[in-house]
């Protein structure tokens, strides 16, 4: 056929089923079929990650009968490609004509105006769901290698990575599952953070290093049991050089993706008792020997070694952290953590503004307990890549249940306590089995 009309069909094409064939089905009556593929930065934009990378959902499609060509679709929004591709068709279900995507339709329609193009809407094909696929997938479950290779690939994506602590299976499964759906778009979780303070506070212990790596496994274990996300360690001040490559390798083989090391050293106390104990820093140059050992110990090339700097919290002044972090850098951290205590998130912003004219940059992590005023579309523009909420589950478990034990107290019986107790059919169902 001379001339062959051009056919334009969006779409994301993660979990392949009829219903995607039967679109493009379609659109080859039509003519040439371009399919605009939604980048891995597109689909993060309102909805999780695809579970295959662009890559590989590229490879597929592209081999779909009928497709002759696969172009990026950067945005939800259709418009760029349109005008730069001009087809004389776009093709898309249905479905789209209420709900959240009736937006991006009408400028669908609006711009192939321009050229005398026309939308061809074939009836959805129901009762295959993404939901209930994605469904299926949380439910098969992951692999090592695929959850530790997830968080450079949500970095990528995302204009912040947002982290919440998780302390056992329990807490893992609300990171995992919990969502808020609003205009359309689902937001969530995109990853745990194994913090040493609540990991050591549900033990009943101290956050000084006491709680040992054989128990934080067993932690990290539970957790990796019942969900998928990636996680992130704490690993303290990760101990002698020779207990750290130990300690990246064991994480490494668990399928976790990152380790935090911070840059203290003696009997480590939590950052944010600021100057009510002692905080000594580590000398630079044997931080930066324990990174780059540790960066020669990790197997694969996902894994990340992410240094924190605790100049801040030690009272070193801004121009430590500032060399430390180049430094650091220099080293081989994949990232850096710049922690701080100040509620007003001042200092955090200068030291963003002066990072930001670092030649060699890698993503930064922030943990904003104190400064928690700031919203994440700030704390992305100043120019964090990665957001910690390190340990608001267990401190809001912690009053709920001391509240429940003080009422059974002072009543004598449970009658009371039951308003602030989740329904027994509630909590036996809970989990499935
Ligand atoms: C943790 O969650 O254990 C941390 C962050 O290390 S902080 O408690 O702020 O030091
Ligand atoms: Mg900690």
């Amino acid at each position: 056929m001379k001339n062959p009309k051009k056919v334009y069909v969006g779409m994301s094409a993660d979990l392949i089923h009829p219903g995607h064939i039967n679109i493009i089905e379609v659109a080859r009556g039509y003519g040439d079929v371009v399919v605009g593929l939604l980048t891995d930065k597109a689909i993060a934009s309102y909805k999780r990650l695809p579970c295959l990378p662009f890559e590989h959902r590229k490879q597929i499609i592209e081999n779909v009968k009928g497709v002759v060509k696969v172009m990026p679709q950067e945005t939800l929004d259709y418009v760029a490609n349109l005008e730069a591709l001009k087809p004389d068709y776009v093709v898309h279900g249905d479905d789209w004509k209420s709900g959240p995507q009736q937006e991006t339709r009408t400028r669908v329609i609006k711009v192939l105006s321009e050229w005398g193009g026309e939308l061809i809407e074939p009836k959805y094909t129901e009762g295959l769901s993404s939901t209930a696929l994605n469904k299926a997938v949380k439910d098969i479950g992951t692999t090592p290698g695929i959850r530790l290779g997830k968080l450079r690939r949500l970095i990528e994506a995302k204009p912040i990575v947002r982290v919440m602590e998780a302390h056992n299976g329990l807490s893992g499964l609300i990171v995992e599952h919990c969502n808020v759906q609003e205009n359309g778009k689902v937001d969530e979780f995109d990853a745990i953070w194994l913090s040493s303070l609540t990991d050591s506070t549900v033990k009943g212990r101290p956050d000084i290093e006491f709680v040992d790596l054989t128990s934080r496994a067993q932690t990290i274990n539970e957790i990796l049991d019942v969900t998928t996300k990636p996680i992130i360690f704490d690993g303290d001040t990760g101990g002698i050089v020779e207990h750290f490559t130990k300690m990246v390798r064991l994480l490494e083989r668990m399928g976790v993706s990152a380790v935090i090391i911070e840059d203290k050293q003696g009997l480590k106390q939590n950052s944010l008792f600021g100057d009510d104990r002692p905080q000594v820093l580590l000398e630079t140059e044997v931080m930066c020997e324990k990174i780059h050992a540790g960066k020669q110990a990790q197997v694969t090339d996902e894994f990340m070694i992410v240094a924190r700097i605790e100049s801040l919290i030690a009272n070193q002044g801004m121009e430590d952290a500032l060399e430390r972090a180049q430094a650091y850098i220099d080293s081989g951290a994949d990232a850096l953590m710049i922690h701080s205590r100040e509620q007003d998130g001042a200092e955090i912003k200068e030291f963003c503004s002066a990072y930001e004219k670092f030649e060699k940059k890698v993503p930064l992590v922030c943990v904003p307990t104190s400064y928690r005023h700031l919203h994440e579309d700030e704390l992305a523009e100043i120019g964090f890549s990665v957001v910690i909420y390190a340990n608001h589950l267990l401190r809001s478990a912690y009053p709920a249940m001391k509240n429940t034990a003080e009422i059974i107290l002072k009543s004598k019986r449970s009658l009371e306590a039951d308003e602030f107790c989740m329904p027994i059919k509630d909590v036996i169902t809970l989990i499935d089995d």
